[in-house]
């Protein structure tokens, strides 16, 4: 009885953890921007594209015509995005992880 307690409650602090965020960056660790790319936008930016949207992809001149330039534009992007993009607040994309984020974009889709 005793054991079957302990395995539930093991359980269920392994589940807490497996939630929604258990990816995300926790203090001290190195963000990996690809891993979170991969995790937050390449469901609709696949390989720096868009499955919605195929005008707006993430290439720099697609980005260009539309005022996106910089690290800054591209996090603004997330905080306040267009029709059909999902929100990325703060809490969901730290300031850090979507500056990197940002900052992986620019260097990986030409
Ligand atoms: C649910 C699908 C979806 C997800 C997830 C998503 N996006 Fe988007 N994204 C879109 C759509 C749709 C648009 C076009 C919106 C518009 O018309 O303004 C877009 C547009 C953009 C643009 C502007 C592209 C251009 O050429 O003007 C940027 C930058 C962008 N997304 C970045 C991101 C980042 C960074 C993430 C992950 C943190 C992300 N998106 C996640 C659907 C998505």
């Amino acid at each position: 009885m005793k054991k079957t307690l302990a395995v539930t409650v093991a359980m269920l602090s392994l589940s807490m953890f497996a939630t929604p965020g258990f990816c995300d960056t926790k203090k001290g660790e190195k963000i990996n921007a690809q891993h979170e790319f991969e995790e937050h936008c390449a469901v609709c930016h696949p390989k720096g594209g868009n499955i919605m949207k195929p005008d707006k992809t993430l290439s720099k001149k697609s980005m260009a015509g539309h005022g996106i330039k910089s690290e800054k534009d591209i996090v603004a992007k997330m905080r306040n995005p267009g029709p059909g993009m999902n929100k990325f607040d703060a809490k969901t994309v730290s300031d850090k992880e979507a500056a990197a984020i940002a900052g992986y974009i620019l260097k990986t889709f030409p």
